[in-house]
């Protein structure tokens, strides 16, 4: 996710951790094996089915001066997931948790219903051809914290990517089977960021220790914030185009922001913002065919909340899926399940923090330079985008993309699914662009199928399916 830019969320959040008392909270063992058993989820509330698979939860400490633990989800791969690659999976915000979305409405295994107490499997997990660390970073993010509260209003690029190395190294000590696996990071919207700058912290530290435990063979983000420029201007053209902005409010915005940063806008870029924002309506920009879901309906972050269920292909969109997660992830049970440190949990658990967002500190506007690098270092690289986003537009992405003048190898194509168009891509030398139809900001939210028939040919290293390829099967 990424932080709502428009004024969409006006919410005072509450984030005062408090204490309280606990028996029962699971003690952190030294041996790493030990406490590997510890973090062992056995069954959750509102799960009625039995499981192939095994999966875990926990802390790691990243930082023992200030007190700093990044808590994570790490679920196997349902078949044989010894012969399976590792992924991570980050969202971004700055803020937001990859528990909340990329566990619990993405790519995650364990859905949720309408209830926010059942869970159901999601036929489209990307656990069928993975094992996946969902991680909530950074510190102040989902159940992620600090005991230095000043923490969390210093969170900032670097300190991002140098915590999370510190987890991945601590991680790889507790599940020592998993060292020198091939490993691959995955995420979306300002995880555009984090991605690119962890996979660089991972190689160069690999390269200064001449180590391949964190065995990183390459990374793909979508709907990912790379380049503030250019994708600045693949919003507004996008919003543009789209049919949802005025004339004037396009030209204004090309004037009074194309060179602004996403996270740190100006005021008079603000203002426009704010009327580009009126001239949108009530409509969920982060996928803009999409139903809203009703306002009233949860206390999540999102100022949209959408309600109707809506028939697409052979899914059902809920637009209220944070709304569930909100209910489910703040029972004390699910919490104990999952080994949450009850007395270090906020108080009030959210899909994103604006304390966090709202105090960003380092974000650099553009990591195509980190791009360059990685591209050098012969990892692989892939950019996806939903083509119905507002927030960080195929347009923005295409913009990134060009911006790095990468010769192409394969020209521009459909890509197809059970023989339908899935969306367009094309290869460029280091680089391969694939967009995903009708799908928005959270492309595996809505457009499950498409979604996993993507992370398998980049986990494979293959094209993109043709239509040749579908009918000959
Ligand atoms: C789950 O496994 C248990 C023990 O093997 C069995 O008794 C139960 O019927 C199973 N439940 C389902 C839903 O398959
Ligand atoms: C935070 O402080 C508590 C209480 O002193 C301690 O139990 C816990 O281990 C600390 N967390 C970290 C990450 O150091
Ligand atoms: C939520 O909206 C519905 C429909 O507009 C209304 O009937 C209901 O009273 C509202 N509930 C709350 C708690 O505001």
């Amino acid at each position: 996710m990424t932080k709502p830019r428009w004024p969409f969320v006006n919410k005072i959040l509450f984030f005062l951790v408090y204490v309280h008392l606990d028996i029962g909270i699971a003690t952190c063992s030294t041996d790493p094996l030990v406490q590997q058993q510890l973090d062992k989820v056995l069954r959750l509330p509102g799960q009625s089915f039995n499981l192939s698979f095994a999966h875990y939860a926990g802390y790691i400490n990243v930082n023992e001066d200030s007190g700093r633990a990044l808590f994570y989800w790490f679920i196997e791969a349902a078949e044989d997931p010894d012969s399976k690659p590792l992924v991570l999976w980050l969202n971004g915000g700055p803020g937001c948790s990859s528990i909340a979305y990329g566990e619990a409405e993405e790519i995650g295994p364990f859905h949720i219903k309408a209830d926010g107490k059942t869970l159901y499997l999601n036929p489209y997990s990307w656990n069928q051809i993975a094992n996946i660390i969902f991680l909530d970073s950074p510190v102040g993010v989902g159940f992620s914290y600090s005991n230095t509260s000043s923490d969390l209003l210093n969170n900032g690029d670097k300190r991002t990517a140098e915590d999370s190395l510190a987890f991945l190294l601590k991680w790889f000590e507790r599940f020592p089977q998993y060292k020198g696996r091939d490993f691959y990071i995955t995420g979306e919207s300002y995880a555009g960021h984090y991605v690119p700058q962890l996979s660089q912290a991972i190689v160069r530290y690999n390269y200064e220790n001449e180590e391949r435990t964190v065995n990183l063979r390459g990374y793909m983000v979508g709907n990912a914030l790379t380049d503030d420029f250019h994708d600045h201007l693949g919003v507004f053209r996008f919003m543009w185009s789209a049919g949802l902005i005025s004339d004037q409010t396009y030209r204004l915005l090309n004037v009074l922001c194309d060179f602004q940063s996403f996270i740190h806008t100006s005021t008079s870029c603000d203002k426009i913002l704010d009327i580009a924002n009126e001239e949108l309506g009530d409509i969920d920009p982060y996928s803009i065919f999409s139903p809203t879901c009703p306002a009233n309906v949860s206390q999540s972050n999102r100022l949209r909340k959408r309600m109707n269920m809506v028939g697409h292909i052979s899914e059902r969109y809920d637009p209220c899926t944070e709304a569930h997660s909100v209910v489910y992830f703040n029972l004390p049970e699910v919490q104990r399940a999952l080994h949450v440190d009850l007395a270090r949990a906020p108080s009030k658990w959210s899909t994103c923090s604006e304390l966090v967002s709202n105090n960003w500190k380092d974000s650099p506007r553009t990591v195509l330079d980190v791009y360059h690098e990685l591209i050098h270092s012969g990892l692989r690289v892939w950019m996806f985008s939903g083509d119905t986003d507002a927030i960080i537009p195929v347009t923005s992405t295409r913009y990134s993309i060009d911006a790095l003048k990468l010769p192409t190898l394969r020209p521009w194509r459909a890509w197809y699914d059970d023989g339908q168009v899935g969306g367009w891509t094309q290869e460029y030398s280091g680089l391969t662009f694939v967009s995903v139809r009708g799908a928005g900001h959270e492309v595996p939210l809505h457009r499950p199928k498409l979604a996993l028939a993507l992370i398998k040919a980049f986990l494979s290293g293959t094209s993109m399916p043709t239509l040749d390829l579908v009918s000959s099967s």
